[in-house]
């Protein structure tokens, strides 16, 4: 099979790999007429928005679709704006239209990379804010019959970079619009980090959003220089009799109460803790700035971003008796592999 079309433009690590083809959808007619068509030649097929969650560990030999549905509607009702998203607008761009419009309570989730479309997969969620606590409903188109199905928030199953779409709605599935519900009073979340040293009172959407964008800067690598996908592993969650030895041996480990009464760990403490920052591994290497980002630091490829994340995984492990996930979706030659199966 000769794989040509390549994939490098379109991931978000900037990683070297092939795929037998790529098609651009506009309409979601065009959408399931090229999942029709690969499915008649028995080709997989990935759909793809902003390829900034996902790490192609092989070339693969399928049909990757790239998602440009584009449009937006806005409505309201005396309490809230109702914002109709189509899957391939880009998010951060989204939130800057809103800002713009005068609707409020989506700037903690600026710049975050990638479309709409794939916001609602992992529950989009940063500075203390989640894609769950706007989001109204997900539309789905079904390709196996054509037809659309709105779930509502509720219907989704948001969790923790978690949802749906990740099982019962994986496989068989695209998201093609997204609806919001954005209150038309605003109450800023300033619990996360920086934010915190902002006055509620006077503070601005826009200076939310400035300060949000400000630390990310600061923070995370720009996957235009330097290819990465963000945090590379979730972070875990562990009971609280766990998380309390865990503090008595080290004192200053974050460590986040749940609602459940479980405990969340800062990964990035941890990959930190065991000195990892800067470490090598072909191409690949730990983000020397924060240690949960992995990133493409001269010409990785696939393997090398697997063994890096292996070797930090088995490291953390032995350290601290904790096991990470990746949060990044790993792609072999027929689809999605098991990521945790493929660095363990
Ligand atoms: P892609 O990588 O294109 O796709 C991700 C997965 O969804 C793939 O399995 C794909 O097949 C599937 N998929 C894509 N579109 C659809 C669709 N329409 N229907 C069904 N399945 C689909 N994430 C956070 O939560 N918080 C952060 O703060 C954050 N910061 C980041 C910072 C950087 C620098 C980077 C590079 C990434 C960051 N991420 C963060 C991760 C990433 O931005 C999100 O996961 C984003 O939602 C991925 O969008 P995408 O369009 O690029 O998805
Ligand atoms: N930390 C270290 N060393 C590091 C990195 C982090 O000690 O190298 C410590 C920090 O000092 C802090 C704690 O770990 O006390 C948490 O770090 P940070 O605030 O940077 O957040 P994070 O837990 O590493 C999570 C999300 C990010 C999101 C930020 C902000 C996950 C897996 N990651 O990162 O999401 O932007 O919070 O809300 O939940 C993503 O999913 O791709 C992503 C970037």
């Amino acid at each position: 099979m000769n794989l040509t079309s390549e994939l490098k433009p379109f991931n978000s690590f900037g990683i070297e790999a092939k795929a037998l083809s790529i098609a651009f959808v506009d309409s979601q007619e065009s959408l399931f007429q090229q999942w029709r068509y690969a499915k008649d030649k028995q080709l997989p097929v990935l759909l793809l928005g902003g390829g900034s969650n996902v790490l192609f560990v092989e070339d693969f030999a399928g049909l990757v679709i790239i998602n440009l549905l584009k449009g937006l509607q806005v409505t309201e009702d005396d309490e809230y704006w109702h914002v109709h998203v189509q899957a391939g607008e880009n998010w951060h761009q989204l939130i800057e239209t809103l800002l713009d419009k005068g609707i409020y309570g989506a700037e903690n989730l600026a710049l975050i990379p990638g479309c709409v479309g794939s916001a609602p997969i992992q529950n989009i969620g940063a500075y203390g804010v989640e894609l769950k606590d706007i989001c109204e409903y997900v539309d789905v188109l079904s390709l196996e019959n054509g037809l659309v199905t709105r779930l509502t928030a509720n219907e989704c199953q948001f969790g923790y970079r978690d949802s749906i779409f990740k099982h019962e709605y994986q496989y068989g599935y695209v998201i093609v619009s997204v609806g919001l519900k954005l209150s038309k009073t605003w109450s800023p979340q300033l619990t996360y980090g920086d934010l915190a040293l902002l006055d509620p009172k006077v503070v601005t959407p826009k200076q939310v959003f400035d300060s949000v964008c400000q630390t990310r800067r600061s923070k995370l690598p720009d996957p235009a220089v330097t290819g990465n996908a963000g945090s590379f592993f979730k972070n875990p969650v562990i009971s609280a009799e766990k998380a309390q030895k865990i503090k008595a041996i080290y004192p200053n480990c974050p460590q986040y109460e749940q609602a459940d009464g479980n405990i969340k760990l800062a990964a990035g403490w941890l990959i930190d803790q065991c000195n990892l920052k800067g470490y090598e591994v072909g191409g690949a290497a730990v983000h020397t700035r924060q240690a949960l980002v992995l990133i493409n630091k001269q010409q990785a490829t696939g393997q090398d971003i697997a063994n890096l994340a292996k070797h930090v995984r088995h490291t953390v492990a032995e350290r601290f008796g904790i096991d990470l996930e990746p949060e990044v979706r790993f792609i072999g030659k027929m689809g999605e592999v098991n990521a945790v199966d493929y660095i363990r």
